[in-house]
């Protein structure tokens, strides 16, 4: 129909997730083991200038209209604030956003925003030290408040937090959580946790589902569901009765129910691996690497055409949706740090 990235199913990608390190600086226990893991050899990460010319292709041949930045953690790359200073001063320039842990995000959220960052969504799964400490295995929840509180009086609006409830324990706790993020104008999303971790631990029965999460918050809140169209988001939202955002309008609450109500039919996103693979899902288990023409191609080749080749071919193998609710599930190998959320 266009040059855009269309699959069999009719949906097309137009939002882009970029993971530009697979490396991190907690240890989430839901993520990876104390020790991290393996990480992609440094001659395979894609350079400042090969990131900035697929992101290029990206916007400039394939209709991609959001860019995320994730990881690991992207903020690990010094780059970053290059990178995003290039993708904004594309033609047709593409929202701009980054999912975050937070950490020293307060030295470099002023950067970000002047190279052209717009939002950021903060990883942050309680406002309990002693237990971040535990679920992060670093002692370090002080530093992701300030950085929240960077992003917001940088003027980033709306600033949302990502709770993933590693245990059912973790639900007494959501109340401080979504008070917390109420009362400092953050929107909180609670994620049902997805199989995706490296140690292949997570188990149907102890997730800790929407259900049980909308529970919690409505016996301590007043919650309405939100009249916005959701679209192609993950979260369903409601609002909270007798709170505003910082801008005015009301606060919002989110559960992301990946699991239990999966929203594939309407997903509009492809990834871009740091090591230059290709995923049409963060389930897929098979990606296309940009590197060989990247970097193999005899200099006849056309590689901007190449690339665009490719992602068409990635984006239309896209399967309906993950198959996390059937008996012949398998998780890929790619753990969720090296291919970013
Ligand atoms: P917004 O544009 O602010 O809505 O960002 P987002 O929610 O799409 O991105 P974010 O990186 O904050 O992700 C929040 C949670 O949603 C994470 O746990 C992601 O892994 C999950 N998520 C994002 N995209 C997808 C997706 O395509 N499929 C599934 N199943 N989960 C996703
Ligand atoms: N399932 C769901 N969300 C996860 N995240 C990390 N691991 C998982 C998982 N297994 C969240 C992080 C971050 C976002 C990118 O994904 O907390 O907010
Ligand atoms: Fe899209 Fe795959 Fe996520 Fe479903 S699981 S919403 S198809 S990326």
């Amino acid at each position: 129909p266009d040059n855009r990235l269309w699959d069999t199913h009719g949906r097309v990608a137009t939002d882009l997730r970029v993971s530009v390190t697979d490396r991190c600086n907690l240890r989430c226990r839901y993520c990876m083991p104390a020790e991290g893991l393996d990480w992609l050899p440094g001659d395979d990460l894609l350079t400042t200038d090969e990131v900035i010319r697929v992101l290029t292709v990206a916007v400039r041949d394939l209709g991609v209209r959001a860019i995320r930045f994730t990881g690991g953690e992207p903020l690990l790359r010094r780059d970053l604030e290059e990178i995003v200073a290039a993708v904004a001063g594309l033609d047709e320039r593409p929202d701009i956003a980054m999912t975050t842990n937070g950490l020293g995000l307060t030295r470099r959220i002023g950067g970000l925003v002047d190279a052209g960052l717009t939002r950021v969504n903060i990883s942050l799964d309680t406002v309990d030290a002693a237990r971040f400490a535990e679920i992060t295995r670093r002692d370090r929840l002080g530093d992701v408040l300030d950085g929240l509180a960077a992003a917001r009086a940088a003027g980033l609006h709306p600033v949302k937090v990502n709770a993933v409830l590693p245990d059912r324990s973790d639900l007494s706790r959501l109340p401080d959580l979504l008070r917390f993020c109420l009362d400092h104008g953050y929107q909180l999303r609670v994620i049902e946790q997805m199989p995706l971790d490296a140690g292949h631990d997570w188990d149907r029965a102890s997730m800790v589902t929407a259900d049980e999460i909308l529970a919690t918050l409505q016996a301590g809140f007043d919650l309405r569901p939100d009249p916005t169209p959701r679209g192609a988001a993950p979260a369903q939202t409601w609002l909270v009765d007798g709170y505003t955002e910082p801008h005015g309008g009301p606060a919002r609450v989110g559960v992301i129910a990946s699991v239990t109500r999966p929203f594939c039919g309407d997903c509009d996103r492809t990834r871009l691996t740091a090591d230059g693979a290709l995923r049409n899902c963060l389930f897929a288990t098979s990606e296309t690497s940009l590197l060989p023409a990247l970097r193999g191609g005899p200099l006849s080749v056309d590689t901007d055409a190449a690339i665009a080749r490719l992602w068409r071919g990635n984006a239309w193998a896209k399967g309906p949706g993950h198959a996390v609710n059937s008996a012949g599930f398998h998780q890929p190998d790619r753990p969720m740090s090296a291919i970013g959320g």
